[in-house]
């Protein structure tokens, strides 16, 4: 599926959005949801064959949905931008749904470039994510998937047009919405819970009103909303690998116009063979570092985020310009160095 400049732009403009709704999401009552889908029953859905991340064929109505609480969401491992974020949300969603994945509760992350994802790719992806087995990562023939995707409400006729929010349902009760990825992650978890009849909501625990305004810490945000929103999913600062490296020092081992010009385009900065993003790439093949289309004030809100983060961590205060010559800093020795297939990656999220 060839992806036009036109559409390419069209694209912009929705990535544009997403990050809007991320940095504020905190204040969002609630997800998009549509209005529910009226009769979508085993009559409805197609019986074709798909595959899995590892190889097993299996039925979309017989062996995917029927009597369990689905969650179907379609991406593709090439996906410059949206993709690997909407992964990571859902990877959070997944923990917090906990030992429910596979057992009643299943997620399923449809492959929109079947073609090039082979099970084996989705295997590699599933696992930079750290997916829990009742999280599927599906393939197929293309006219299977086609089936499958334009039944389930996703008809972009180009890959970077696809949409970024996606179905829940319950093929038991014929329960079926819409929802995102993109709002608050706690207001979705609910939502799918909630497809189970016999799910109560938790009673609401301690507000921030509870807390004496004297325990209330203030400290330095700038550019935290939007690294919660747009990067925490992947990273983390001084705890660990997560799907992509640890970024506390990063401002200090990268030299600052590097840093924003990888910000602004990490895809471009790879085709020009840039030797920290080629070796990056390389250490964690699996995932991409998406484009996020950030302005320059997202870039230095994230970069402040970056260096205040690293400075509370007690790091050693270095300039990074002090050796403009060294860009690729200390990645040698950093986290980056494991990649996943070392099975090293932090697992506590
Ligand atoms: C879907 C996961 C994902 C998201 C979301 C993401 N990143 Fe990344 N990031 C990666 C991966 C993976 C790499 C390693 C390079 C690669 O494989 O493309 C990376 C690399 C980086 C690097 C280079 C690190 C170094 O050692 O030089 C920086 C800086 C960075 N990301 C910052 C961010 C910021 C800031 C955000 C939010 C605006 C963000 N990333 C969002 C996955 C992600």
């Amino acid at each position: 599926m060839p992806v036009t400049g036109r559409s390419v732009w069209n694209h912009v403009g929705q990535m544009r959005r997403h990050l809007l709704a991320l940095a504020c999401a905190a204040t969002l009552s609630a997800t998009a949801i549509g209005p529910a889908q009226a009769e979508w029953d085993e009559s409805y859905f197609p019986n074709v064959e798909l595959v899995n991340q590892d190889g097993v064929p299996l039925r979309f109505w017989d062996d995917l949905l029927r009597d369990k609480i689905v969650v179907v969401n379609f991406v593709y491992t090439d996906c410059p931008d949206i993709c690997g974020l909407s992964t990571a949300r859902m990877a959070q969603v997944a923990d917090w749904l906990g030992e429910r994945i596979g057992k009643d509760i299943f997620v399923y992350s449809i492959s929109l470039d079947p073609e090039t994802d082979t099970p084996q790719r989705l295997r590699d992806y599933a696992d930079a994510f750290d997916a829990p087995d009742g999280w599927m990562f599906l393939t197929g023939s293309p006219e299977n998937v086609d089936i499958v995707r334009f039944k389930m409400g996703e008809r972009s006729e180009s890959l970077s047009q696809h949409r970024s929010d996606m179905v829940i349902g319950n093929a038991a009760t014929g329960e079926w919405r819409r929802a995102s990825l993109m709002g608050s992650l706690v207001v979705l978890t609910e939502e799918i819970l909630s497809l189970d009849p016999a799910w109560s909501r938790p009673p609401a625990i301690a507000s921030m009103a509870a807390i004496p305004p004297g325990q209330l810490v203030i400290k330095d945000t700038l550019g935290e909303g939007l690294f919660l929103g747009a990067c925490a999913a992947c990273h983390t600062v001084g705890e660990g690998i997560r799907v992509g490296p640890d970024l506390s020092g990063v401002t200090l081992r990268r030299d600052r116009e590097w840093l924003k010009a990888y910000l602004m385009d990490p895809a471009r900065m790879l085709a020009r063979k840039d030797p920290v993003a080629v070796e990056l790439d390389s250490a964690f093949p699996a995932v991409r570092m998406p484009n996020l289309q950030l302005n320059d004030t997202d870039v230095e809100d994230l970069i402040h985020y970056l260096t205040v983060q690293t400075e509370l961590l007690g790091q050693p205060q270095e300039v990074a310009e002090a050796s403009p010559h060294d860009h690729a800093g200390h990645s040698g020795h950093d986290h980056s160095g494991h990649t996943h297939a070392d099975g090293q990656h932090d697992h506590s999220h």
